[in-house]
């Protein structure tokens, strides 16, 4: 058994992502081809935002927005400390600090009632505070109704890390349209994945869409001269046949989020109870990137942990290490017990496959291990 099985899906679509792709070796624009533009013509129409610039990955999803706004060193940018490093890294590259605020209890996501505090805390060290990078973790979004009352009382922006909440939604709302910006990743293992590294970011702001496709090639100018460099950017473009494989993904993706929830419901109504099972909250729906639980201890993590690999199930922990307590941010002071919601997810919580092709008999060989463990 497979942790996210790529196979099934291939399959479905291998004929036409080929067609796609030969096209592409035809018309011989590799880079920024006409498959870009189709690209992000469907997904701002898919997000609901008015701009979709894509870009390399999700971490240049994140990377992109705080260039644009001139974020730099002084400034401070609050996130949480349970997600995977690239929400906090962008913060470091573009010299800027990471501040963080803990997870709330019930989801994993950041806590929009301690961002008041840290701002508090951030501005007692000299700081300037200008961003919040809430993150969708496993694919439920974040609180943004009132995320962005209190980024509005604190005079910050939101930029939504969306990388693993493609898909999902909050009050009817798209992932990836809150706030300022958001960004999105489409790693492979994502729910809306390509073939190799790529991302997008989404956004209603005119002048914010003009600065990001100029930061996407080295600072562009807005003329015809492409050696005008009017700011420092990166090379932060999607491949052509990266967005290609996309547009054969996307056609497919809604009903992939149906078969995705299938499953997370078939894990729920058999471990809850059991385990403490990922609960979505009234007015949201998740795009399930992971389906991750919580054992009672770290000792019954490790003893179901087990029992699966035993019966030849994959299950991994993300994230075993919350980022204050990484030795990469040892030089921001913080200590064991600054987050401790974070800290215990770390040390309670594991993910099971999940995929939109999961069997319902190999939910059940899961569920059975499990329970049994
Ligand atoms: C929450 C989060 N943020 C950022 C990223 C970075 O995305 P990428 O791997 O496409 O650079 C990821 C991807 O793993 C992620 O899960």
């Amino acid at each position: 058994m497979q942790f996210i099985d790529l196979t099934t899906q291939k399959d479905r679509i291998r004929e036409r992502v080929l067609q796609r792709l030969e096209a592409i070796v035809d018309h011989g624009q590799y880079v920024m081809g006409p498959e870009v533009p189709e690209l992000e013509k469907q997904l701002a129409a898919y997000v609901g935002t008015k701009h979709c610039v894509s870009c390399s990955s999700g971490t240049d999803a994140l990377l992109m927005p705080l260039m644009a706004m001139g974020v730099g060193p002084g400034d401070a940018v609050l996130t949480t400390p349970f997600t995977f490093v690239a929400t906090a890294e962008v913060i470091s590259l573009v010299g800027a600090t990471p501040v963080f605020v803990d997870a709330e209890p019930g989801t994993f996501n950041i806590d929009p009632d301690k961002v008041g505090a840290a701002v508090l805390k951030a501005k007692a060290k000299g700081l300037n505070p200008k961003a919040l990078i809430p993150v969708d973790l496993f694919g439920l979004p974040a609180d943004y109704g009132r995320l962005e009352q209190v980024a509005a009382e604190n005079g910050l922006w939101i930029i939504e890390d969306a990388c693993q909440g493609f898909g999902g939604t909050f009050n009817g709302q798209r992932a990836g349209s809150f706030g300022l910006v958001g960004a999105t990743s489409f790693f492979p293992a994502k729910p809306l994945g390509c073939y190799g590294d790529g991302g997008a970011i989404f956004t209603d702001d005119d002048e914010l869409d003009r600065r990001l496709r100029s930061v996407r090639v080295h600072g562009q100018g807005d003329g015809d001269d492409k050696y005008f460099n009017v700011r420092i950017g990166i090379n932060g473009r999607l491949d052509t046949m990266q967005a290609a494989v996309l547009l054969e993904k996307l056609a497919i993706f809604d009903d992939e989020l149906v078969e995705r929830q299938r499953v997370a419901d078939a894990y729920s109504c058999r471990l809850r109870g059991r385990v403490d099972v990922p609960e979505v909250p009234e007015g949201y729906t998740s795009c399930w990137a992971q389906y991750s639980l919580l054992a009672a201890s770290r000792a019954d993590r490790e003893k179901i942990m087990g029992a699966l690999q035993q019966a030849g199930i994959p299950s991994v922990i993300y994230y075993r290490i919350p980022l204050h307590l990484q030795k990469a941010y040892a030089g921001l002071g913080y200590a064991k017990g600054d987050f401790p919601v974070s800290e215990d997810f770390s040390s309670r919580v594991f993910s099971l496959p999940m995929h939109p092709y999961l069997k319902d008999e190999e939910i059940q060989k899961i569920c059975d291990v499990i329970v049994k463990a």
